[in-house]
Formats: structure tokens, sequence, C-alpha cells
């Protein structure tokens, strides 16, 4: 069968990979202390549950949706940011329903990419970004995070020319899969910056409400003037443990939510009603749930990084999302440290550079299990004499 040079282009997902060796190893009888994908383990508030019981039946709920989304959706989406960010939003037209943020993401460079044009991409990233750039025809600059620079990317550095071709600038603070956090400073950089070269600044807020320590994260479209160059995606999955369900939204600039609304029209019918009616509960409902779920990551996130430094690391706490991004021991590679803790400890991490380039050196540790694991991890590493 012959494929497409498009698809030819790009490499399985990262995770199908992961996924398959894990299943392998657990089908051989392997107690696997899993730290790979970043799905929170702790279950959806039951309030969202028993409002998406109460609509499951309503006639409506068997209908075709809109692909942009319920108004009444679009709406609870305005308020939240309101109350949030403090930042207007239009349900008209600023605000499009989305079948998780990744579709989003998938979906916004046919929007925006001819064949030849440039996304600016912050490396290591997301690999949706990447991707789908690619699978648009166009070509992904990639801008290192490094700890020097405090995993921020140099946006002056990006040469000219570069600039000349490039259509879409991607942010994504909190950040997957460094757990950087970033300054209002750093944010009016990059509405400064997309203005001055005419690029759509493509925000990834997944993970705002995941901030555990020092201010909460905050949106792009809270600097003044961001709304006329700024799509932000949100997404209900790491926020109310939501992963499964697969909602989220476009928000921002009306031309650019109209031109993903356009596409979607085009390419599927939306979000099944009645998770857009239990997402608008989430939304508009209690929100100490929020709070409670950070509590537990950052009790998590502290024995790892204690466990960790009890091993020679010298990690700085953990601030937000649920990624300890951990530098490999001397001599060892992202690949070949990731093995290791497999093979000798039945500890699945992601390897740093599945998500760019300058991941190479570091693994990703999602805590998306019980403290108690994580101790036992720090204890396997310890008794298989593994230290930085
Ligand atoms: C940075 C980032 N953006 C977007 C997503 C997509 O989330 P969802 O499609 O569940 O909304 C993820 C998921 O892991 C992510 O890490």
């Amino acid at each position: 069968m012959r494929k497409s040079e498009r698809l030819n282009k790009i490499p399985p997902y990262l995770f199908v990979k992961i996924e398959e060796k894990k299943a392998e190893l657990l089908n051989k009888g392997v107690d696997i202390i899993d730290f790979g994908i970043g799905d929170p383990d702790l279950p959806t508030p039951e309030h969202i549950f028993k409002k998406m019981k109460e609509v499951l039946e309503l006639p409506e709920s068997g209908q075709y949706p809109t692909s942009k989304g319920e108004f009444a959706f679009r709406k609870a989406v305005s308020k939240w940011y309101r109350k949030r960010f403090k930042v207007e939003l239009n349900p008209r037209d600023e605000i499009c329903c989305l079948i998780g943020s990744k579709e989003g993401l998938a979906h916004l460079p046919l929007c925006f990419i001819d064949k030849g044009d440039v996304s600016l991409i912050p490396d290591p990233s997301y690999p949706v970004y990447k991707i789908c750039t690619t699978l648009a025809g166009g070509e992904p600059y990639l801008m290192p995070l490094t700890a020097e620079n405090n995993f921020l990317p140099d946006l002056d550095s990006v040469p000219a020319k570069v600039l000349k071709k490039a259509r879409l600038l991607y942010i994504n603070y909190p950040n997957n899969p460094t757990g950087a956090v970033c300054g209002r400073d750093f944010f009016e950089q990059c509405v400064k910056f997309a203005k001055a070269n005419n690029l759509l600044l493509v925000s990834d807020l997944a993970y705002s409400e995941m901030g555990y320590l020092g201010d909460p994260p905050m949106s792009m479209l809270e600097i003044p003037g961001a709304k006329d160059v700024t799509i932000e995606f949100h997404s209900l999955s790491k926020t109310y443990n939501m992963t499964g369900w697969r909602i989220g939204m476009a928000v921002g600039n009306k031309e650019a939510v109209q031109a993903l609304a356009t596409i979607k029209s085009n390419m599927d019918s939306g979000q099944f009603k009645a998770i857009q009616y239990a997402a608008i509960e989430a939304l508009s409902g209690p929100q100490d749930c929020v709070e409670e779920h950070n509590k537990v990551f950052a009790e998590r996130a502290k024995v790892l990084v204690e466990g960790l430094n009890s091993l020679g690391w010298k990690m700085a706490p953990l601030k937000a999302t649920f990624y300890g991004w951990v530098p490999v021991p001397k001599g060892e590679t992202s690949a070949s440290f990731t093995e290791k803790l497999l093979d000798k400890c039945g500890i699945l991490v992601v390897p740093g550079n599945g998500y760019g380039p300058s991941g190479e050196g570091y693994v990703r540790f999602a805590i998306t299990i019980p403290k108690e694991r994580i101790a036992q991890a720090i204890e396997r590493m310890k008794k298989n004499g593994i230290k930085f």
C-alpha cells in the first residue's frame, strides 16, 4: 500500500511506543512503577459525573452538536476566564469548543501554514506542535529550552531569515515537559515579539490550574493587546482529571478562533453535547477540587524531589504541572537511562529527547501515581545503585 509523503514524514506518536513497551513488560509479569504518560490518576470529581448522568438521556444529547460548541458551553468558558484571569471573551466568536485541546492544536496549522511556512517551536515541547506543522507542509524551527535560560526560549536569537517565513509562535507555560513556569515579563515579551514579526501567538495553557508553588500561572490574554495576536488553548483534562472526556477550548483572537472553527466544521461535528453540559458543571461548579488535586501533586512532587536529591541529584522544588524534568547521570543518555530504569528497577519514564533534541540528557517523571509508589521507586533506585 502506497502511503502519502505526509504520513511517511511523521514518526510514530511518542506514547504509542511507550505504551507498547509497557504492555510487553506487564505481560511478562513485571511490576512497573509508571511515570510515563501525564494522565492524572485521580478521579473526575463526583459532581461532574452526576451532571453527566443527568444529561446523558436528554433527547438532544443524541443529536449532532455544532462543531464550535454549544453556546451555553462557550458562555461558561467566558465566565470562567473572567473569574480566573479577568479576561473578557465574547462567547459568540472568541471561543470554540474542542475535542480536547490536542485536537485544536493539531488542526491549527491547517489554518495558517502553507508549504514552506515556519512555526517557531520550543524544544523540547509537546510533540503535536512540530508534527502537525509538518503535516500541514510547514517547517518547524526549534528554539532550545535549557537550564541556563530557565527553560524559556530566546526569541531574539531567531534569525531574521527564519522570521521572514514564520507564521506561528508556540508558547507553553506552565511547561510540558520541563515543568517550568514563567513570569509576566516573558509573556509581555512574547506579545511584543509576535506583533513586531506578524506572528500568530499560540499559547498552550493546558496546565494553568496546576501551579502549586509561587504565583498562580497567568493567561497570555492578560497582557494588554494580546488578543490582537493570540489564540490560547485550554483544556479540562488536567484541571478536573478529565483526560478521557476529551474537551477543551480555543479562545482569543476572533479571526484565529473562527479560522479554526471553519477547519473543524469540515472535519468533525463537535463534542458530544452531554460532555459539553458536564464540562459546564466543571467550569461553573465548586472549584475546591482543583486545590485538593494540587495538594496531592505537591506532596508527590516533594517525595520525588527529596528522594532524587537523597541519591545525589540537585533538583529544585517543582512549581507546577505533574512533571519532574530530571537530568540523567554522567555517562548516560536519555535513552540509556530510560532503559536502565526500566530493566533494573521496573521504573517507566519518558526519554527527554522524545520531546525534541534539546531534551537529550533528561528524562521526564510524571507524578501521576501515589506518593507511596514514588517512594518505592526511589528505594528501587537506591537498591540498584542508581545515583546522580
Ligand atoms: C502541553 C500540552 N498541551 C496540550 C495537551 C493536550 O491535552 P488535551 O488534548 O487532553 O486537552 C497536553 C496533554 O498532555 C499537553 O501536555
